[in-house]
């Protein structure tokens, strides 16, 4: 006999759900560019051709991992490497992630000051665990990706810190300097997403700067530091002339403060792979391990094993590397050059030059001018120009300044064409 389950269930489900969760998890919002992407599937399931710049994801149509991190993995799987790693990551990978640290970055942790978990997410999470207590201080800078989420599950007091494009959407020193007092933790994205851009090295340096005078005056009142979780996932696609670096290159004395924040599913396109790593003084490793093994958020066997071996191998990386942004570039470079030339027409459309990560800053300078918000103008290009983009509102940032983030790891070039010819002629045609 088969029980029919969906019987014995309360008819009013969300009722159910917010007597048998507490807050603040019971107040969680599902994710704004999941539902903008599943809009676009419907969609294309009606036969409508969109061009799907949501998603920070690739699409293995377009982008595929390294063939010899492919093959690797099956030979591991085949092997019989399927039992439990280590909970801080396999001892091969965490060597290897020093190697190429102290290779590519020119800053020498030890093995023991990195902890492995399943993509970038749970060392964030981790982090945010780890650092806070309900109440406390924390800050991010806006736009920014999913900080939100994490101090809505900690329960912070969490200040949003809008920034502008004049300022490439990073903080100044000055902004964080007088955010600093009192504050726990403080996240950083670099290149970032969504704007695509990348910390000037000057302003990373002076925050820094202002993080080690802080954590000194703390030291010598016996107060807890704050640190900073520099979210470093993007590094190895940021763009050719312009240079990636860590805090602790700018400014070693912060190394007691910076948690870095890494993965191999954006630079080697493999986010459903899920290998990521923090790298973080060593005497905080031993915490950070036991949080990722009890939720049990390590990365597979397999996975850590090959990209341990990967890690080892720099010609391999950068050839697969420099293809990977050759692809990226293509397309980021062929949107920004078509906003450019409709810009120079006189169209209300700017975007910044692509600094890195899979993304570009675009705006549509319509709001006030026959539209009310960021969303009405999403659902106009949507509708119109079949170009599927996400507000910059769904990273947090609150002004209807037309600010969209287009991601271009799932679509391909000739789409993009149609898609970009599209937009223009609906700009001409749009309403007065
Ligand atoms: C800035 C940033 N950090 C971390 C992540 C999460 O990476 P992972 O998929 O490795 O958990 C993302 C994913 O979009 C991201 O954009």
């Amino acid at each position: 006999m088969t029980i029919d389950v969906s019987a014995f269930l309360p008819r009013d489900g969300a009722a159910a759900m917010r007597q048998a969760i507490a807050p603040p998890m019971s107040e969680m919002q599902g994710s704004t560019i999941l539902a903008i992407a599943g809009e676009v599937r419907r969609m294309k399931a009606q036969g409508r051709e969109i061009c799907d710049l949501t998603v920070g994801d690739f699409s293995p149509q377009h982008f595929r991992i390294p063939a010899a991190l492919e093959a690797r993995i099956q030979e591991l799987v085949g092997q019989g490497q399927t039992n439990y790693p280590p909970a801080d990551g396999v001892p091969e990978l965490k060597s290897a992630i020093a190697r190429l640290y102290e290779r590519d970055l020119g800053l020498r942790y030890e093995p023991d000051a990195i902890c492995v978990g399943s993509g970038a997410r749970p060392p964030i999470y981790a982090s945010w665990r780890l650092f806070t207590r309900p109440g406390d201080k924390t800050v991010s800078f806006l736009p920014m990706w999913n900080s939100g989420y994490y101090a809505q599950f900690c329960e912070t007091d969490h200040r949003f810190v809008p920034t502008s494009a004049q300022e490439n959407f990073f903080p100044t020193v000055e902004q964080v300097k007088a955010e600093l007092p009192g504050t726990r933790m403080m996240v950083i994205n670099s290149p970032l997403n969504p704007t695509g851009t990348v910390i000037d090295s000057e302003v990373l340096a002076g925050i820094a700067t202002a993080l080690v005078d802080e954590n000194r005056r703390r030291d010598s009142r016996g107060e807890r530091p704050c640190m900073l979780v520099f979210d470093q996932v993007y590094w190895m696609l940021t763009s050719a002339g312009l240079r990636h670096h860590s805090p602790v290159q700018l400014v070693p004395e912060c190394a007691p403060y910076v948690v870095h924040v890494d993965a191999i599913s954006k630079c080697f396109a493999a986010t459903g792979l899920r290998v990521g790593w923090a790298v973080l003084p060593p005497y905080l490793q031993a915490q950070m391990k036991g949080l990722i093994g009890h939720i049990g958020a390590w990365a597979p066997k397999p996975e850590q094993l090959a990209t341990a071996w990967l890690l080892d191998q720099p010609l391999v990386m950068a050839e697969y590397l420099d293809g990977l942004r050759a692809q990226i570039d293509t397309r980021l470079h062929r949107i920004y050059a078509a906003v450019q030339q409709m810009h120079a027409a006189g169209l209300p459309v700017q975007a910044i030059s692509p600094q890195g990560a899979i993304y570009l800053s675009f705006r549509v300078d319509l709001v006030g001018r026959g539209f009310a918000s960021n969303e009405e103008i999403r659902k106009w290009l949507l509708a119109e120009a079949g170009l599927a983009v996400v507000p910059f509102q769904a990273f947090d940032m609150p002004d209807e300044s037309g600010w969209f983030r287009m991601s271009v790891g799932a679509c391909g070039v000739e789409e993009l064409d149609a898609a970009l010819e599209r937009l223009r002629k609906a700009l001409v045609a749009r309403p007065a």
